[in-house]
C-alpha cells in the first residue's frame, strides 16, 4: 500500500468500525417516574427507551482502551500498521494530557512510536474532527501507506433536571484508509462553525455541563439548516453535480442526543427541501402543504425553531421518509443514549445492523454531526461497490454483528441505584488518591477499567476477564 507520487489514494473511508457501551443501563419509563417527570416525557417526549451509564470504575480512558483493543483483536489489525491516531472526546480527567498518550501504552514495544494525531475537544463535534484529520492526513503528502486509528469516547451525565435523562456514555473506534468499503465522498463536506454558549463545561471540578437546553436545539437546527444548504451548493458545483433533496439519500444520520430531535430534524431537511422548490412544483411534491406560508424563515438562531403548525405539518409530510432512512439508525441511541462525540458514528453502527450486506451495497448515507458552542459539518459515505469491496463490506459487518446481543446482554438497573452512581461519580470526581467503590465482575468481559488512582493523579487500569 503506498502513496504514489501526484494522485490520491482510491476509496478513501471508513475500513471496519467498533463500539463500546456499558453493561449496565437504567429504563427510561422507570426514570420518568422516579424524577416525577409526567408519565411519556422521556419515553414519547424526548422518544428516548433506555440509558447506558457507567460507575466510577470507568473513565474516558478505559472506554477509549476498552473499544480499540476490542476493535484490533477483532480485525487482526496489528499496532504496527497504525500511522495516526486521532481521539476525539469532551470527557477530560487529566486536561493537558491526551487520551492518545494513554491509548499508547496498548501498543506492543515492537510497534513505532512514530504516530502522529492527539485529542481534538469541542462538545460533540470531536469525533468528526477527528474523523476528517485521519481522512485529510490519507489524502496528504504526509500519509505513509499505514492506517488512520480514529477513537471517540464520552461520558455524558448531567446535573439532576430535566437534562438527566439525556445522558449516555460509550466509545467508537474506526480504522481508516484506502479501498474501504465505506467511502467518504470527496469535496462534499459542508460545515457551519459559530459563537454559542448553548452547553459547555465551565467548572473543571465537575463532570457536568452548564446547558440551556433550549438554546442548544436552535442553535443545532440552525446549524443543520446552514449545513445542509452549503453542501447542496457544493453537490451542485461538483462536475455532473445537481440538486440534493433529501431523497438523494437512502439513509439521514444525525448527531442523537435525543430520538425526537432527530425525527424533527429529518423534518427539518424536508422543510429546507420544500423552501428550495418552485411554487409550481409544490403541489405536486408536495401535495397538501401547498397552503404552508412561511416568513423569512431561520434567519437566525432564536428563530430556528418551528412554527409550531409548519413543524406537525412536516413532521408528518417526513414520517415515512424518517421510517424508511433515519429510524433503523437510532437503535443504539435510544438505547444507550447520548454518547456525545460517538452519537453519529453509533447511528452508522445502528444503520449497518439492521441492514444485510446487499441492501447497503451502492448506498449513499448522509451523516450531520453538531457540537454545542459550535461546531458542525455535514458529509456523505456512499457504500462502494467496486474494489472487492464486497468482503470487504463483509468483514466490517461481521465485526458489528454481536452489537444487537450485547444490547440485550446488559443488566438493568434501579434508578434509585443509578442516582447513588451519578452521586458517587459527583463526589470521587478528581480525588486523589482513589479505590473505585463499584464491583469490576458487573462489566462485560475485555472491558478495561479503574483499578486505582494515586496521590499525583496517576491512573492504573486492568481488563476485566
Ligand atoms: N408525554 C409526551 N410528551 C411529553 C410529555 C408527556 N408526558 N411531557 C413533555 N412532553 C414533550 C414536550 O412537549 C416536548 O416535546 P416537543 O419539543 O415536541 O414539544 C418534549 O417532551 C420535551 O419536553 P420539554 O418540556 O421541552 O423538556 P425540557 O425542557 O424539560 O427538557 C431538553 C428537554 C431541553 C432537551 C433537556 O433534556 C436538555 O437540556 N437536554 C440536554 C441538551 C441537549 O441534549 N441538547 C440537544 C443538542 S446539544 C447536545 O447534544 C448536548
Amino acid at each position: 500500500m503506498t502513496s504514489g507520487q501526484g494522485q490520491w489514494p482510491a476509496d478513501v473511508g471508513i475500513t471496519a468500525i467498533e463500539i463500546y457501551f456499558p453493561s449496565q443501563y437504567v429504563d427510561q419509563e422507570e426514570l420518568e417516574s422516579f424524577d416525577g417527570a409526567s408519565a411519556g416525557k422521556y419515553t414519547i417526549g424526548l422518544g428516548q427507551k433506555r440509558m447506558g451509564f457507567c460507575s466510577d470504575l470507568e473513565d474516558i480512558n478505559s472506554l477509549c482502551m476498552t473499544v480499540v483493543h476490542k476493535l484490533m483483536e477483532k480485525t487482526g489489525t496489528a499496532y504496527e500498521a497504525i500511522g495516526r491516531l486521532e481521539v476525539g472526546t469532551e470527557t477530560l480527567v487529566d486536561k493537558s494530557k491526551s487520551v492518545k498518550s494513554v491509548l499508547m501504552q496498548l501498543f506492543p514495544a515492537s510497534a513505532a512510536a512514530d504516530i502522529e494525531g492527539v485529542d481534538t475537544t469541542n462538545a460533540c463535534y470531536g469525533g468528526t474532527a477527528a474523523l476528517f484529520n485521519a481522512l485529510n492526513w490519507v489524502e496528504s503528502s504526509a500519509w505513509d501507506g499505514r492506517l488512520a486509528l480514529v477513537v471517540c469516547g464520552d461520558i455524558a451525565v448531567y446535573a439532576t433536571g430535566s437534562a438527566r435523562p439525556t445522558g449516555g456514555a460509550g466509545a467508537v473506534a474506526m480504522l481508516v484508509g484506502p479501498h474501504a468499503p465505506l467511502v467518504v465522498e470527496r469535496g462534499l463536506r459542508s460545515s457551519h462553525m459559530q459563537h454559542a454558549y448553548d452547553f459547555y463545561k465551565p467548572d473543571l471540578n465537575s463532570e457536568y455541563p452548564v446547558v440551556d437546553g433550549r438554546l442548544s436545539i436552535q442553535c443545532y437546527l440552525s446549524a443543520l439548516d446552514r449545513c445542509y444548504g452549503r453542501y447542496r451548493q457544493k453537490a451542485a458545483a461538483l462536475p455532473g453535480g445537481g440538486p440534493v433533496t433529501v431523497d438523494s439519500f437512502d439513509a439521514v444520520l444525525f448527531h442523537s442526543p435525543f430520538g425526537k430531535l432527530v425525527q424533527k430534524s429529518l423534518a427539518r431537511l424536508v422543510f429546507n427541501d420544500f423552501l428550495e422548490t418552485d411554487a409550481a412544483a409544490v403541489p405536486e411534491r408536495f401535495p397538501g402543504l401547498e397552503g404552508v406560508q412561511v416568513s423569512e424563515p431561520h434567519k437566525t438562531l432564536e428563530e430556528s425553531y418551528f412554527d409550531r403548525d409548519v413543524e406537525k405539518a412536516f413532521m408528518e409530510r417526513s414520517r415515512a421518509q424518517f421510517e424508511q432512512k433515519t429510524k433503523p439508525s437510532l437503535l443504539l441511541a435510544s438505547n444507550v443514549g447520548n454518547m456525545y462525540t460517538p452519537s453519529l458514528y453509533s447511528c452508522l453502527v445502528s444503520l449497518l445492523v439492521s441492514k444485510k450486506p446487499d441492501e447497503l451495497t451502492g448506498s449513499r448515507i448522509a451523516l450531520f454531526s453538531y457540537g454545542s458552542g459550535l461546531a458542525s459539518s455535514l458529509f456523505s459515505i456512499r457504500i462502494a461497490t467496486t474494489n472487492g469491496s464486497g468482503s470487504r463490506l463483509e468483514a466490517l459487518l461481521a465485526g458489528v454483528s454481536d452489537v444487537v446481543g450485547r444490547l440485550e446482554a446488559r443488566q438493568k438497573v434501579e434508578p434509585a441505584a443509578f442516582a447513588d452512581t451519578m452521586q458517587l461519580r459527583e463526589q470521587s470526581h478528581h480525588l486523589a488518591p482513589y479505590a473505585p467503590k463499584a464491583d469490576p465482575s458487573m462489566l462485560f468481559p475485555g472491558t478495561y477499567y479503574l483499578t486505582g488512582i494515586d496521590e499525583k493523579h496517576r491512573r492504573q487500569y486492568a481488563r476485566a476477564t
